[in-house]
This record gives structure tokens, sequence and C-alpha cells, in this order.
């Protein structure tokens, strides 16, 4: 069994026509495993790794924030620290353990609701940024440009975007090796194809840039 698939109880994710089974469509549903092995994948840089997606999504001082697939909400407490308390930050994510876990752990001005990046309760160009981490590999192929569409509907007109998801390694043996230890997402994770799909929502990219050790985002603007 892959760490994926412990994080996710041992369930959830694909198998597809090879037998092989993804993490799309898998939700975390243990948050205390997840945060553990979180700090210690990113090498003692998720706190930078984190704050330069909120730098590249310029988050500042009262802006209304929304992170889609938020899980723990560590991104989400990381643009509300940017945010201050005049700010308005809301994580979703459909999974309720991860929700529990991110409404215990952050700030008064953040808020969390259990659903997918698909349907956010929430009016047209509510938010000045949507930014999103390790989350839309998360989302089964399908469902990708419904999610991308719907953060396009919810920032407002001049607002940005920020995507930032799993960079696999160039090398094909570390790429199986991690790939053995995530799952089949991960190691065949599409990031050379989400400028063309942030594009095809209706943004306009506007950059990119790889995080070390194993990230890379694509921002945007909404025109
Ligand atoms: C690897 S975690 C990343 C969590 C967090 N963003 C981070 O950077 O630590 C991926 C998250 O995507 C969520 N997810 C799965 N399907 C989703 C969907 N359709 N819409 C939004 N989030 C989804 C999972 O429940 C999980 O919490």
């Amino acid at each position: 069994m892959s760490l994926a698939q412990k994080l996710m109880g041992g369930h959830g994710g694909h198998t597809d026509p090879s037998g092989a089974t993804d993490d799309a469509g898998g939700l975390i549903v243990r948050p205390r495993l997840y945060e553990g092995c979180a700090g210690l994948c990113f090498l003692g840089r998720r706190k930078s790794t984190y704050d330069r997606i909120v730098a590249a999504a310029k988050i500042g001082p009262g802006d209304r924030v929304l992170d889609i697939g938020c899980g723990t909400g560590y991104l989400t407490r990381r643009a509300a620290l940017a945010t201050g308390p005049t700010g308005r930050v809301v994580g979703v994510d459909p999974s309720e353990p991860v929700i529990a876990y991110a409404r215990r752990e952050s700030p008064q001005w953040c808020e969390f609701h259990v659903t997918g990046g698909d349907q956010v309760d929430e009016p047209d160009g509510a938010f000045d940024a949507a930014v999103s981490s390790l989350a839309l590999h998360h989302i089964p192929p399908a469902d990708r440009a419904i999610v991308l569409r719907e953060m396009f509907r919810l920032v407002r007109p001049g607002g940005r975007l920020v995507i930032a998801d799993f960079r696999p390694p160039r090398n094909r043996l570390a790429g199986h090796l991690v790939g053995g230890m995530t799952g089949h997402a991960m190691q065949h994770n599409p990031i050379e194809e989400l400028p063309g799909w942030i594009a095809e929502a209706g943004f306009t990219v506007t950059g990119r840039a790889d995080l070390r050790p194993m990230m890379s985002y694509v921002a945007a603007d909404r025109p």
C-alpha cells in the first residue's frame, strides 16, 4: 500500500485499466499523519514554499482569498497571515476530517467548508485571489476543467490565481521511487498541461516557477 493510500485510509483513488491505483478522486482522511509526512517531505522548506505561493498570488492585508482543496489548511493559514484579520480566507475540501482539523488550527478570519472545488457556495467575483496547492492531481481529470472554471467565476475581474502542484522528478528512476511511495497520480502528474488548462478557463497566465524540492506553480490573472 502506498503512502498516499494510507493517507486516504486505505481507500479512495481510481483503478485504471492497467490495474494501477492512483489518488485522483481520493480524499485525505488522516490529517495528523498528513501533517507529519508533509513536514518531512518538504525537508524543512514547507513554510517558505507556501509563502512563495502566497507572494505569487500577491495576497495582502484585507484580501479575500479562496483555497481549493485546502486539506489541513496549511496554505490557508499562510494566506491568512498575509491578509491579517481584516481579510477573509475560505478553505474548501470534500474531506470532513481535514476540514475539522483546519478549523481547530486556524485563526478566526479563516472559514472552512466541506465541499469539492467544482461547486463553491459563494457569489461571482467574491475573491481577490484563489489558490490551490497539491490538490489538482487529486481531482479526477474529467473534473479539473470544471474546477478551474469555478475558480474563474469566483475570482473578481483583475483578481489573481495561483495553482501549485507536485512536480514529479525528471529522473526516471527517482520518478518510479516517488510513485511507489506516493501513488500513481503523483508519478504522472500533468503539471506541464496546467498553463493550457488555466488559459482555457479564461485566465491570462502570467508566470510559472519551480518550488524546490518538489512543486511547481502557475500564476494567472483574471481579465
Ligand atoms: C495532498 S492534499 C493537499 C492539501 C493542501 N492543499 C496542502 O497543500 O497541504 C489534496 C487535497 O485535495 C482534496 N480533494 C480531493 N478531491 C477534491 C475535489 N474534487 N475538490 C477539492 N479538493 C479535493 C483532498 O481531500 C485533499 O485534502
